[in-house]
């Protein structure tokens, strides 16, 4: 069973998409995470993004875990946490050109569908639904309003130490959402059957359980038009 989860930046696709999982007893896959990894090594080891066989060598040893316990997430880069360090603003402004490059995909896509393959999965991304998995059982597309993104990202930058204002905010998720949605490699969009979610009024909870209704009640047709 495969949940995918997309939408822009800043929409609650992380919080919603682990919440869910724990609830379905379902494997939760952040495949942001993975993209910012990749793009913390390439600043780490100061690699330009036109040179591809230095970013090729980068990509054949990197070593990705990610370690869900509880509500909390840990990400593991070549055997060190970096879970607060792929959230920080260096690694988010850099982070759209590197997720547009065509080997960078094509890399993290083979490992995210290896990892789902085997098991009952949420995974939450901007190309799940479309490119990643697009027979997924069930697709989700969220959207939120700009002032309610960047307040959440406000929150999310506090709890990691970085201050900024909500204006400074929509202006960065606007610049990222645009080139998200632009880029020649599987832009962001909605999939055609994707369950366009608004997030704006919602609480945690309330959003959750909404998921998980229309998750459960697919699985129910599926099973009646089965037997
Ligand atoms: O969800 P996030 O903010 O952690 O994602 C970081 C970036 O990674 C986002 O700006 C676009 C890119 N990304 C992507 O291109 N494809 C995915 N499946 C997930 C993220």
């Amino acid at each position: 069973m495969i949940v995918a989860i997309d939408g822009p930046a800043a929409t609650g696709k992380s919080t919603s998409a682990k919440l869910v999982a724990q609830k379905l007893g379902y494997t939760y896959l952040d495949t942001g995470a993975m993209y910012r990894c990749v793009t913390l090594s390439i600043l780490r080891d100061d690699i330009n993004l036109d040179d591809a066989p230095k970013l090729k060598a980068l990509l054949d040893k990197l070593d990705i875990q990610l370690i869900n316990k509880g509500e909390d997430s840990v990400v593991i880069l070549n055997g060190e946490d970096v879970s607060s360090e792929i959230r920080q603003t260096e690694v988010t402004n850099h982070v759209s050109a590197v997720s547009a490059l065509g080997l960078v995909r094509n890399a993290l896509v083979q490992n995210q569908r290896r990892i789902a393959n085997n098991q009952d999965c949420v995974i939450e991304g901007r190309d799940i639904g479309t490119i990643v998995f697009p027979d997924a059982d069930v697709k989700f597309y969220l959207i939120t309003n700009d002032r309610v993104r960047a307040e959440r990202r406000q929150l999310d930058l506090e709890s990691i130490g970085e201050n900024k204002s909500i204006d400074t905010l929509i202006e960065e998720i606007h610049k990222r959402d645009k080139y998200d949605s632009e880029r020649n490699h599987s832009p962001l969009r909605k999939a055609e059957d994707a369950i366009e979610v608004d997030t704006t009024n919602f609480t945690i909870n309330g959003q959750v359980d909404h998921m998980v209704n229309k998750i459960k009640s697919i699985i129910n047709r599926k099973i009646n038009e089965n037997e």
